[in-house]
């Protein structure tokens, strides 16, 4: 069975000549229907120029190469015209900030109602009415009646998040990419919205792409995780076995900076240094300044991304050899 969602080759460059920025330099991922991928790394790694090329938001301001495939169908190929049907039909997009998402001038319900209107998901102004009460519901929201009036600054910022997910949500989509969507949220509501996302998707049958810098959330989603740093993905696999046992240095050196219940606070250590800028990326691995383990060979090539445990991914010929040795050893 094809993946749902199959990214392959992505690369995302903006500007050009001295000004041209490599954002994204080679991803390729892939998310099952039904399951759910955690995009994670620090800020400027790239996650957010992927989840957006994906959907081609960058109109013409981006020069983007590579396939992205939905179902088997190339978005990077398809008419615009197209792209407008998949994105909100096919594709859901919840934002980091809600806020912004939302027009303050305008009733819940109209902006709902609107985008059920623009993707003809209902038939009569009834239904419509119908359909966004439902919604609302179905995003936990109390007095879905009454929400519906309001405007956006009426509500908190959790339930403002809970409207652009019902948005997100309105045409059931195969695939349902979010941005940071707790990040701008108090803690107890994060945990919440989370929650909210997974009862979604098992009610829905979405896949769900999420992106994060936050392993806490990669923990509680409890799926595949594709880790980047400067614009490449560079460990994949699934996440109990990532965050418990990483292989790539910068995974490890990321987990070793986080409080967790394996690392206590007083054993955090700091990867030194600072990722490189995107115009500092140049021959061979991207890690290489700030990795411990250094060796010749990784200033040579830039590493590609190969299997070292059974669903397991990582871009690093030195943890290559190792699980090559490993594997070895137990034959
Ligand atoms: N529209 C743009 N034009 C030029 N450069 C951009 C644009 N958008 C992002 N970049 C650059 O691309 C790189 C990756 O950015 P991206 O927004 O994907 O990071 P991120 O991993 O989502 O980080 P954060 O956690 O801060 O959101 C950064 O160096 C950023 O400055
Ligand atoms: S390729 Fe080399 S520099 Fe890069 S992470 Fe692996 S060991 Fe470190
Ligand atoms: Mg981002």
């Amino acid at each position: 069975m094809n993946p749902r969602l199959e990214v392959s080759g992505l690369t995302t460059t903006f500007g050009g000549g001295d000004s041209t920025v490599r954002a994204v330099r080679g991803v390729s991922l892939s998310v099952d229907a039904g399951a759910t991928l955690v995009l994670l790394g620090e800020s400027g790694s790239g996650k957010s120029v992927s989840a957006r090329s994906i959907l081609r938001l960058y109109g013409e301001s981006a020069h983007i190469t590579g396939t992205v495939r939905l179902e088997g169908r190339d978005l990077l190929t398809a008419e615009e015209s197209e792209m407008r049907q998949i994105r909100g039909r096919t594709i859901g997009m919840v934002p980091q900030d809600p806020t912004a998402a939302l027009d303050p001038l305008r009733s819940i319900g109209s902006q709902i109602s609107e985008v059920l209107r623009v993707h003809r998901m209902t038939q009569s102004r009834k239904e419509t009415r119908q359909r966004c009460v439902e919604l609302l519901g179905l995003v936990g929201i109390p007095d879905p009646v009454r929400v519906m009036r309001s405007r956006p600054h009426e509500l908190s910022g959790g339930m403002r998040q809970r409207v652009a997910i019902a948005i997100a949500v309105s045409c059931e989509p195969d695939l349902l990419i979010a941005d940071e969507p707790t990040t701008a949220l108090d803690v107890t509501v994060q945990a919440q919205v989370l929650e909210l996302f997974v009862e979604l998707q098992q009610r829905m049958g979405m896949s769900l792409l999420m992106v994060t810098h936050d392993v806490g959330v990669a923990e509680e989603l409890d799926g595949d995780v594709a880790v980047m740093y400067a614009g490449v993905v560079v460990e994949s696999g699934l996440a109990r076995e990532i965050l418990t046992e990483p292989r790539h240095p910068y995974t490890a050196g990321l987990l070793a900076s986080l409080p967790s219940p394996a690392v206590r606070r007083g054993q955090l250590t700091v990867i030194p240094g600072r990722p490189p800028l995107t115009g500092e990326v140049g021959t061979g691995c991207a890690f290489a300044q700030r990795c411990g383990d250094v060796q010749p060979q990784c200033r040579t090539a830039e590493p590609e991304l190969v299997p070292v445990l059974p669903g397991r991914q990582a871009a690093c010929p030195v943890v290559n050899e190792t699980a090559l040795r490993e594997k070895e050893l137990s034959a």
